[in-house]
């Protein structure tokens, strides 16, 4: 398949091919703002993976990664927190896009076979399957490298906000946040878990990331204060947990047709989960709690935060 034929398919679209996309704005239902910002997004990632002079193999695997599926959860997060705060949509566009990009590569890494092993991701054969292990891998490192392309030409954001934004998205996906989470949650394979070792793990596996599209948002308005961001990483760090209690109650009681991914890896691969170490009925009245506790670090945003606010209820609510 043809890069072009791929563009066309994916659910990425060049806004040229596009009718006008409306600006995501607190003014639409949030059902609006969800599915502007994730047509806005899915755009983005577009334009960024396009690469005429490169290995057409390659780019129509980067658009099978970032195609399709995808909830957008992180640029979400990242457009929300950036009218939180009283900034815009378009200098919150470089950190939705990245942030996104980090996510995907780390989707397509973690499905690898030396790692969960697992064939369908989206609803599609994972990147491996239908390319082949050495694309995949390449695919990984293409979108993570684009991601920091990205935020470091994001216009309209001073350099200096822009140095800030990298430090966060570097710290976020790395040995400190992203990575070294993935590295615990092998290492936990098979092994008695506390719940505090399995706060920490997701914390870093899935959290950092969250917690970096929430803060990203903030820090693309410049005047974004210091006791604003405080109040943003807050409700992050709640928001990142409850959606991994959520992800772990749904890999237990969906099915693969609805998830995109195959329901009950986790328990296959003996993997430690919320529900492995609370039960189901515990897990929910967790994520539950967390995502009110998220909504409490907002109480002294105004009515801006409300995208953001609505956000941790889809979070602990989706059915995938
Ligand atoms: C799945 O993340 C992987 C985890 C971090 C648990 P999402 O549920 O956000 O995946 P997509 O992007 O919607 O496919
Ligand atoms: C993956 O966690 C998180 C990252 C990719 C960093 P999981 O392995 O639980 O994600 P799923 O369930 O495969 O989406
Ligand atoms: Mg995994
Ligand atoms: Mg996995
Ligand atoms: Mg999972």
């Amino acid at each position: 398949m043809s890069a072009t034929q791929s563009s066309a398919s994916s659910g990425l679209q060049t806004t040229s091919s596009a009718s006008p996309m409306p600006l995501p704005s607190l003014a639409m239902s949030q059902e609006g703002f969800m599915q502007a910002s994730r047509q806005r997004v899915n755009a983005r990632l577009w334009a960024a993976i396009a690469n005429e002079d490169g290995s057409a193999k390659l780019q129509d695997a980067m658009i099978h990664a970032c195609a399709d599926g995808g909830k957008r959860i992180r640029p979400l997060l990242a457009y929300a927190s950036a009218l939180a705060v009283g900034g815009t949509v378009e200098k919150a566009d470089a950190a939705a896009t990245a942030v996104e990009l980090i996510h995907c590569y780390s989707l397509v890494h973690d499905d690898l076979p030396a790692m969960d092993d697992d064939d369908l991701r989206r609803g599609k054969p994972t990147v491996h399957k239908a390319f082949d292990e050495a694309t995949a891998i390449l695919v990984g490192d293409a979108l993570q490298a684009l991601a920091f392309e990205l935020l470091c030409a994001s216009n309209g954001v001073g350099s200096e906000q822009r140095l800030e934004m990298i430090t966060c998205l570097a710290t976020a996906a790395g040995a400190r946040g992203m990575v070294g989470g993935q590295a615990l949650d092998f290492e936990a394979v098979g092994e008695a878990q506390t719940l505090e070792q399995l706060e920490k793990m997701h914390s870093l596996k899935t959290g950092a990331l969250i917690r970096a599209a929430v803060r990203l948002g903030g820090l693309s308005h410049e005047q974004c204060s210091a006791e604003a961001l405080a109040s943003l990483d807050e409700y992050a760090a709640k928001l990142g947990l409850a959606f991994q209690v959520r992800d772990d109650i749904l890999d237990e009681i969906s099915d693969t047709a609805t998830l995109g991914k195959p329901q009950g890896s986790d328990s296959e691969a003996n993997k430690p989960t919320y529900l492995s170490l609370l039960g189901l009925d515990a897990a929910r009245a967790k994520a539950e709690d967390l995502a009110r506790e998220a909504t409490e670090a907002l109480e002294n945003f105004d009515e801006k935060a409300e995208p953001l606010r609505r956000l941790a209820d889809y979070i602990v609510e989706r059915l995938n």
